[in-house]
């Protein structure tokens, strides 16, 4: 680029450390990696820094459960969504953790001098206490009967069967999530951010062009409520840093979060030559600092961030880009549709950059939530990337090879169709650079039209035939493969390991914005291999297969009480005439066995009342086999068959508890009869 290369950083919100990586999350690093790639092609400076968000309650007691220490957790995961993001060709400079040195350390100092300057406040409050684990309990882990409706086992602050919001001390008969414990209340001293402080400041800021209009309509509303006091700290237990001037008390995991971003920035400085902190992050930089996240976490960023960095004389952000959700053929994501589908899963089975360049079509600047239809999402993949840009360079590249032993023609054929191609990068550029990626698309696929056209009017397959016409063969050919390498240039924030693999039968540099204005003459390219094969029907089959089983491997594992210890939030409701599909019925269990290789699993020979049934269930840890036997349990009946690795699993038991050796199967001795409906 002709003017001065900016600076900028850039950032994505930190992952909690407590579970994979899923599609959803993926929409917001491809979202910014594409941004990012962007700008590098552009010339600037652009760093890109994440890191795990590896604090709060959650993986505290997520690794209790798992009988590990926290720390071992986190490094665990970490590993896991750093293979997930690499895989998906998400090009961070720096991957790092808010569980670090660097992150204490500014966490601390950001606390510091907000509190030298009076913006932290303390007072005591009085909270839901679990006398068992001895632990305060935040509101997703008491749960109780709904005080309006009387729905039983409802969650932390509002039901989910007649929607009322209640606080959590309003639920009845409240019981602990973690032990089950009647929690009781309990005084403790708690320190508060003084959001109000900031006021004059958060007014302009968020009227100054760093957000989304929509965005900053919603903080207004936000506003008129009122600015209150945030709760900063924690009490022990609590997997998180300590509080410096307060022993036992420690920073809510939010504190430390977005401070995260600086931790990672940091911890590349300390591995770069010449890359200063205080440029990026000092009150008087000069660089651009953007945040790209979801839209649910805007308070965090568009109010208490921004407050919290000017308390403490740093620069705040240039800007906060929030994106929308995403739905699944219309729909959230559902773990019993399969369509809660982990980034791991959908990367067994196809190229990552199929979801990215279906992301990047989709995407625009605003915060609507953006829809995955797998229909949709095959045909246009097949039709646009495999069906017109790489079918561009595969209708050009054989003549060249074997005519021309792969020498591109020292002149274009058409210098007016090649100019209008390096134009309209002007246009492209400018909607990668307001995030308007779908609008980009849309224009390169115009593009692709445009010059398969060129080919299908210039028919060098009919020229070819006439050995007279061989330098206009080689001509139409080479400003064939002029214009794919635009295409791909434009494509490559995108398509970068497809990018590569064209950079590479091109035998270019690594393709600029610049550097694609000028045409590729005279010059030797290598053998051409095809750059991307069709979605088939049958690979989303899989990846819907694949999801559901990692549900029934949950199930059969048995290690997933229900409750906030599960892996995902109960966020599915089933409607009455769903539920009542299901076939409750006693079962006799008349055989139980080891099953050799499975670690959970036991093989029960069920007897519903003359039929018999074989099922594996993911009871191992609870129950030795022989005590089983003769034992009646409640099985799901109707259940369709499924093939295991052990074999075929004919229904499903149904059992309760934290897992280990507390799993129960129901086995009262009622003198129920098996096959007996249960409901
Ligand atoms: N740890 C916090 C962020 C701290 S940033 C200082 C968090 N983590 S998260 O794992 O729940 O989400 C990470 C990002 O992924 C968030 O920006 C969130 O909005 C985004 N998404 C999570 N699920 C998503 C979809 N289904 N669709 C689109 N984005 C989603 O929040
Ligand atoms: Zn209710």
């Amino acid at each position: 680029m002709n003017q001065t290369a900016r600076k900028i950083l850039v950032t994505s919100a930190l992952p909690y450390a407590n579970g994979p990586i899923h599609i959803g999350h993926m929409v917001e690093y491809i979202q910014t990696d594409i941004w990012v790639r962007f700008q590098k092609m552009c010339g600037n400076q652009c760093l890109y820094v994440c890191a795990d968000d590896a604090h709060g309650t959650p993986i505290m007691l997520r690794a209790r459960k798992e009988g590990i220490e926290p720390e071992a957790l986190i490094a665990r995961v970490a590993q896991e969504h750093k293979a997930d993001f690499a895989d998906f060709n998400v090009g961070f400079d720096n991957y790092h953790s808010t569980h670090s040195e660097e992150n204490r350390h500014y966490a601390s100092l950001i606390y510091q001098r907000n509190k030298e300057k009076g913006n932290i406040a303390s007072r005591t409050i009085t909270q839901a206490y679990d006398p068992i684990e001895e632990m305060f309990l935040p509101d997703r882990f008491i749960k109780g009967e709904c005080p309006k409706c009387g729905a039983q086992d409802q969650y932390g602050d509002n039901c989910e069967v007649c929607g009322a919001s209640y606080s959590p001390a309003e639920l009845k008969n409240p019981v602990s999530a973690v032990s089950g414990a009647t929690p009781v209340e309990r005084d403790s001293e708690h320190y508060f951010f003084k959001l109000a402080n900031f006021e004059a400041m958060l007014k302009g800021w968020i009227r100054d062009g760093h957000l989304q209009e929509e965005v900053a309509n919603k903080l207004g509303e936000w506003f008129e409520a009122g600015l209150h006091e945030w709760d900063i700290s924690r009490d022990a237990p609590y997997f998180g840093f300590e509080i410096p001037d307060h022993p036992g008390k420690y920073f809510y995991v939010w504190l430390d979060a977005p401070i995260g971003y600086m931790a990672s920035f940091k911890n590349l400085c300390d591995r770069t030559e010449g890359l200063e902190f205080d440029e990026f992050w000092g009150p008087e930089s000069d660089a651009e600092l953007y945040h790209f996240i979801g839209k649910d976490i805007i308070y965090f960023h568009a109010l208490f961030w921004p407050a919290m960095l000017n308390g403490a004389d740093f620069r705040s952000p240039t800007a906060v880009f929030a994106h929308g959700f995403l739905t699944v053929d219309g729909q959230k994501m559902s773990k019993s549709r399969g369509t809660f589908i982990k980034a791991r899963t959908y990367l067994d089975h196809l190229n990552p950059e199929y979801l990215r360049y279906y992301f990047a079509a989709k995407l625009g600047a605003g915060i609507e939530d953006i829809d995955l239809s797998l229909e949709d999402f095959q045909a246009r993949v097949n039709s646009d990337l495999v069906g017109k840009v790489v079918n561009i360079a595969s209708r050009c590249a054989g003549f060249i090879k074997k005519r021309f032993a792969g020498q591109l023609a020292g002149q274009l054929a058409d210098p007016n169709l090649f100019q209008s191609f390096v134009q309209a990068g002007e246009q492209i550029a400018g909607h990668y650079e307001k995030r308007e990626f779908s609008r980009a698309v849309r224009e390169i696929m115009a593009l692709a039209d445009r010059a398969n056209q060129y080919i299908d009017e210039q028919k060098p397959w009919i020229i070819a035939k006439e050995p007279e016409r061989d330098a206009e063969l080689q001509q139409v050919c080479s400003m064939g493969l002029n214009l794919f390498r635009l295409l791909i240039g434009y494509l490559r924030p995108i398509l970068p390991a497809t990018a590569e693999r064209s950079e590479a039968f091109l035998q270019v540099d690594p393709l600029t914005w610049e550097s694609l204005k000028n045409p590729l003459l005279d010059h030797h390219i290598a053998a051409f291999k095809p750059l991307m094969t069709r979605i088939e029907p049958s690979q989303i089959e899989a990846i819907i297969n694949a999801s559901k089983e990692d549900l029934e491997k949950q199930a059969d594992a048995a290690t997933q009480p229900a409750g906030p210890l599960a892996d995902d939030p109960i966020s599915d409701t089933i409607d009455f005439a769903d539920f009542a599909k299901i076939d409750l019925r006693v079962a006799k269990i008349v055989k139980a066995e080891r099953v050799e290789g499975a670690d959970k699993l036991l093989q029960l020979t069920l007897d519903l009342g003359g039929e018999t049934r074989n099922v594996f269930a993911g009871i191992k840890s609870a129950y030795d086999p022989a005590d089983l036997e003769g034992r009646l349990t409640v099985m799901v009946a109707n259940l369709a068959a499924r093939k295991m690795r052990f074999g075929v699993s004919e229904g499903m038991v149904l059992a309760a508890g934290p897992g280990g050796k507390e799993i129960f199967i129901l086995s009262p001795d009622s003198g129920a009869k098996p096959g007996m409906r249960v409901k």
